[in-house]
Formats: C-alpha cells, sequence, structure tokens
C-alpha cells in the first residue's frame, strides 16, 4: 500500500527521489520521508502529510557527493497512526529502512526486540526489521546477508528496501508479496520502486522481483538473490509499453479528469491488444492466453474488489446473456473467508486493474492451488497476479494516476465484454448471432466518445451544469436496471470517493423495497435509463420517485422525451451522429463516462482533493 523508491548512481538523488515519490502518492500519502547519503553519513529527512511537506527540505539539502545514494517512501498507515515519528525511513544506528506491507508476528518480533533490549521509537512493525539486521549482523554476516537473514523472521507480504552507513553507495531490497521492480539506469547505477511508474522516468526494461528475491543495487548494477538458499540468480527483464509521457497532466487540471477522457484511447489500445484487427472474421479474437481454458468453461467465477467489481459485474450480464455460461461474482474479501463449493469445470477470473490487490490476489492463489484454472483481466504487465494466473488477458489503458478508477475501468468492462462477444460465437447459440454487427458498432464508439469529451464540449459542459444545481443535495442514489445497474453502483462510489457525499447505487426494481422511505426534497435520485430492454420499467420507477418529491437527474437517450418531462435534470448520452441507433449492450460505454464526470464536477465543487481522495489509496496491498 506504501510507494518505495530508491536510487544509487551519478545523478543528484535528491531529484531522483522527490519525482520517484510523486509518482508513487496514488499508492498512499499520509507522511513521506527520504534518506540520502552525506559522505558516510545518513541523511533522514521525513514528515506527516503529503510530498510537498519535505519536498523544500530536501532541495534546500543537497547532497553533493559524487556517487548518490538514497531511499524514499510515502506511507499508506496501517501499524501507527499517520505521524513524523511513524513516517520512513526508520533509522536504527546505521541502518536505514522503508517498508511496504504488513509483517504480521510483529508483536512477538517487537517483545522479543525489547529483551533483547531494542527500544522501538515508533508505532510501525517496519522500524523492527532494523533490529532484526543489526541481531543477524551480530552473528558476523555481510550487510546484505544480514538483510537477507533478517527477512526470513518475518511473516506476512511485504518488501523492504535498506541502506547501511556501514557499505555507502550500496542498496538492498527484498520482496515477499508485497511488489518490488528494480531497473539498470543508462547512466550508470540502480532505480528501485514498488512499481514501475517511477523507472520509466529513466528505463523501459525493467526487472519485477519474484517473491523471496533480493536484489543488491550498487553504482555497477544489479545482482539478484534467492532468499531462501543464498544463492545469486539471473532474473529475466521486461519491455514495459508504457511511456513517461503518458504519467504527465498534460494541461488538465487533474489526472483524473484526464483519465476520464483518455477512454476512447484506452478502448482502441485495448482492442488493438485483444483482437487482431488485421483479420476480418465475425470475431477477429487475436491469439490470447487462455482461449483455450475460457472456451472449456462450463461456469465461470470472477474475483474482485470496488470498482473492478463493477466490472465483473457486467461481465455476468454479457456472459449469461450470449454464452450461456453461469456466472458467479464474488466480493475477493468475502470469497477468500467462505467455504466456497466450485463445481468441476469451473474458472476463476480474477480482475484487478493494478494485479496486486492482497484479497482478490489470496482468493485467486487459493483456488489456483486446489487445481482450478485461474485467469486474470490485469493492466499492469508483470503484475503478480498476472504472473500467477494460468493465462491474463491484459487491458492497455496505460498507467492510471488518479486513485478513483476511470479509464482503467473501462478497460476491464471492455476486456469481458470481448470475452463474452467470443464465447457467444464459439458457442453458436441464437443470443449471439447479432455479436459480429455488435462489435462493428463497438469500433465507432471511441470515435465517437472523443469528439463528445472535451472540455469545451457540449457533453461535458451539460454536465458542469447539472452539477452545480445537484451540488446542495444531501445524499444520491444511483439507480439502474440491466446493464445499467453495475453502472449505477459504479456511479455511487466514484461520488463517495471523491466527493466525500452519501451516495448508494441500487437496482431500480429495488428502490422500492425500503430505500424508497428516504426520500424528500433533500435526495438526489439519478436514474440511468438508456432506451434499452429495461427501460419501460426503469422510468416507471423513476415516477414513484417523483412522487416522493426527490430531485431526478435521468441519464438517457437525447430523443427520450418521456425521461426529459420526469426528470428535473436530463444528461443526454453521446450517441452517433446522424441518429444511427446502438446495442443496448454498449450503453455501459456511454454512461461510464457520464457517471464519472457527473461525480468529477460534484467535487470540483466541493473543493475536494479529487486525484487523491483522504483515507484512499490506488493499489490495496493490505487485506
Ligand atoms: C482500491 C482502489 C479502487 C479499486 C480497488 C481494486 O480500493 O481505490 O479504485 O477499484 O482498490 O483495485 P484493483 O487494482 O484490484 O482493481
Amino acid at each position: 500500500m506504501c510507494g518505495i523508491v530508491g536510487y544509487v548512481g551519478q545523478r543528484k538523488v535528491g531529484d531522483v527521489l522527490l519525482k520517484g515519490l510523486s509518482r508513487l502518492e496514488y499508492r498512499g500519502y499520509d507522511s513521506t520521508g527520504v534518506a540520502y547519503f552525506k559522505g558516510a553519513h545518513i541523511e533522514v529527512k521525513k514528515s506527516e502529510g503529503k510530498l510537498r511537506n519535505i519536498e523544500e527540505m530536501v532541495k534546500r539539502d543537497p547532497s553533493a557527493d559524487r556517487l548518490q545514494c538514497g531511499i524514499g517512501h510515502t506511507r499508506w498507515a496501517t501499524h501507527g497512526r499517520p505521524t513524523t515519528q511513524n513516517a520512513h525511513p526508520h533509522r536504527t544506528n546505521h541502518i536505514v529502512l522503508v517498508h511496504n506491507g504488513i509483517i504480521e508476528n510483529f508483536e512477538s518480533i517487537r517483545a522479543d526486540m525489547i529483551k533483547l533490549g531494542h527500544s522501538p521509537a515508533s508505532e510501525t512493525d517496519s522500524e523492527l526489521f532494523g533490529f532484526l539486521v543489526l541481531e543477524e549482523e551480530k552473528k558476523g554476516t555481510d550487510f546484505p546477508t544480514s538483510v537477507q537473514n533478517a527477512f526470513r523472521h518475518l511473516e506476512g507480504a511485504c518488501s523492504v528496501v535498506v541502506m547501511s552507513e556501514k557499505q555507502p553507495g550500496l542498496i538492498v531490497g527484498v520482496r515477499n508479496g508485497s511488489p518490488l521492480v528494480v531497473a539498470l539506469d543508462p547512466q550508470g547505477g540502480a532505480v528501485f520502486a514498488s512499481d514501475a511508474q517511477p523507472l520509466l522516468e529513466y528505463t523501459r526494461e525493467v526487472f519485477f522481483l519474484e517473491h523471496g528475491d533480493m536484489a543488491i543495487g550498487s553504482e555497477k548494477g544489479i545482482t539478484f538473490r534467492d532468499i531462501r538458499t543464498g544463492k545469486e540468480v539471473k532474473r529475466e527483464k521486461t519491455l514495459l509499453d508504457w511511456s513517461a509521457d503518458k504519467l504527465d497532466k498534460q494541461g488538465f487540471p487533474h489526472y483524473m479528469l484526464k483519465e476520464i477522457f483518455e477512454q476512447p484511447l484506452t478502448m482502441v489500445d485495448t482492442l488493438n491488444g485483444l483482437l487482431d484487427r488485421a483479420r476480418t472474421d465475425p470475431f477477429p479474437m487475436a491469439q490470447q492466453p487462455g482461449l483455450a481454458i475460457l472456451e472449456k468453461a462450463e461456469e465461470i467465477i470472477f474475483i474482485a474488489c470496488g470498482t473492478s467489481w463493477h466490472a465483473a459485474l457486467l461481465g455476468k450480464y454479457w456472459l449469461e446473456r450470449w454464452a450461456g455460461i453461469p456466472v458467479s461474482v464474488e466480493l475477493a474479501s468475502e470469497f477468500r473467508y467462505r467455504d466456497p463449493v466450485v463445481r468441476r469445470g469451473t474458472v476463476i477470473i480474477g480482475i484487478s486493474q493494478s494485479g496486486e490487490t492482497a484479497d482478490t490476489l489470496a482468493a485467486v492463489n487459493d483456488m489456483r492451488r486446489r487445481g482450478i484454472p485461474t485467469m486474470a483481466i490485469c493492466n499492469v504487465r508483470g503484475s503478480t497476479m498476472s504472473r500467477e494466473v494460468d493465462a491474463t488477458f491484459f487491458t492497455s489503458a496505460g498507467p492510471e494516476v488518479g486513485v478513483a478508477a476511470t479509464k482503467t475501468f473501462y478497460a476491464q468492462m471492455l476486456a469481458v465484454f470481448i470475452m463474452a462477444g467470443y464465447l457467444g460465437l464459439r458457442r453458436g447459440r441464437d443470443t449471439a448471432s447479432k455479436i459480429p454487427h455488435i462489435f462493428q458498432q463497438l469500433l465507432k464508439v471511441p470515435h465517437m466518445l472523443e469528439s463528445q469529451l472535451q472540455q469545451d464540449g457540449k457533453f461535458v459542459k451539460q454536465i458542469k451544469e447539472v452539477a452545480k444545481r445537484v451540488v446542495a443535495q444531501k445524499g444520491f442514489f444511483f439507480v439502474g436496471r440491466g446493464y445499467s445497474f453495475p453502472i449505477s453502483l459504479e456511479g455511487a462510489l466514484k461520488l463517495k470517493e471523491i466527493a466525500y457525499v452519501h451516495a448508494e447505487g441500487y437496482a431500480a426494481g429495488e428502490l422500492k423495497h425500503g430505500p424508497i422511505a428516504m426520500l424528500d426534497e433533500d435526495m438526489a435520485v439519478v436514474v440511468l435509463a438508456p432506451k434499452d430492454g429495461w427501460h419501460e420499467k426503469t422510468v416507471s420507477n423513476l415516477q414513484e420517485v417523483k412522487a416522493r418529491g426527490a430531485r431526478i437527474i435521468g441519464i438517457g437517450n437525447p430523443d427520450d422525451d418521456k425521461m426529459k418531462r420526469f426528470s428535473d435534470e436530463f444528461i443526454p448520452l453521446p450517441m452517433p451522429v446522424g441518429g444511427e441507433s446502438l446495442d443496448e449492450s454498449l450503453y455501459p460505454f456511454l454512461l461510464a463516462p457520464a457517471i464519472q464526470l457527473l461525480s468529477y464536477e460534484i467535487a470540483l465543487l466541493k473543493g475536494t482533493d479529487i486525484d487523491q481522495p483522504k483515507n484512499l489509496a490506488k493499489s490495496v496491498t493490505v487485506e
């Protein structure tokens, strides 16, 4: 959950660390810190709060050494409050370290270390690792070997990166669970980080550490060890297809807005990644690994958390309709602690944009250990999940910086849509006969959306105006039926996440079974009712709402006069110019930008921290 960066080489270490941490703040931002060599001494600078709190301190105090070496951290608090004292890096005598993840046996280690005469200065589990290294050093081993042996005492998923004043110019990183990536600096030296983003600044060739790997970085390069055997090992490079320019805001006020606007591109990139566009088959699926597994599936269980779970829910609608496969959609944090009954012929598919979410990883792994075929839908090549499952469908959203998922959700929807279309055709079901036609329409969606997703465009301006008129509502319900139901859940989640307004997503037909009691003029109901098979039913739910005096924000087809009449505010969906109709299965791709922008504009009016909402983190690598 925290962000780690490390650097040894010729560049100015302060700059490398600050830049790296700015790329990682999405992982957590309760406190920040850096540590770097000044001669033989390691200087530690840290503070509670965001990166800007240490920026000045670091810039004012550059290390003038020829060899530049340091580590940095941005924290999302688990053990111990978000204070300066608990911020990383932690120093214990000559050992300075940063840590990501959780040391599960920290209480017993803490008791043992206190018995041995150590006095922890913080409330963290992380600091204890320094004592363990000191204890190992007493046995006469060198610095990297002491780190290796100390790490063997830890239980739980975590990674640590450590420096020692006795070994200037050496950075030792160990991974078990929580991700750690390293790369060679083309100018000489090594860069460490908890994900690949900070490394892209310097190179696209990176090494993803395996569980139980140690990387030792110096001016000369990087060596790898297996900490179980203590032996040196070779690791293969991964070439990343992300370029650094994708990481900048490119003039947008927030990454989230930029990423909402990037969705047409995400769609094109993801389609190009999953389909063989050079072929003209009814369904030109590229040779994805995992097709053979999917084709044999008699049942599918999706496992996911948060926004990814909503994408999975959409998958259920598409797959059941087109492919006639029973689909269950499971919340990872529940599934893994139940006693799930999984029939033979079931395929497990984990959906996780990061591929690092602890609950999803554990749930999918439990199934894999039971011998059940597992697949993933992931946005990050080299991520833990993608390496552990039998096959992965990679989405191509590129790096997503805004904590609230937008374009990665879009790409996930597309991946499950493609799975469903492909399986539908393979199984030759009647309901699948329209699929080639639907796919022709799908290819037009990015162009259509791109023309609408412009800051000064009509669609965006209309949503901005609606937001101004509804921003003062006390609470929001997002309701829809069919394909619009998962999007309603996502709409409510986005609004909660970034605007801190109470919102609930509901199946429109369920409103009358309780929530209707809450409706009055202080409440707003966002009704997602495109002209699909559920339209009439949703419109009658809308009338129930209207009778209770709640403010109605309708989202529907531009020519839907009924919806316009019943709604207090109306957001017309972007539609093909020329009045061509779209298949109803494609509406989620139009509804998603509408609910994302509505939440964004409300948050903007409320003045919240949109890219880094309080208490959240993008990659949740703890349970
Ligand atoms: C966090 C993020 C959410 C995300 C969820 C699952 O809670 O804030 O935006 O949907 O994790 O993440 P994953 O990487 O597994 O898709």
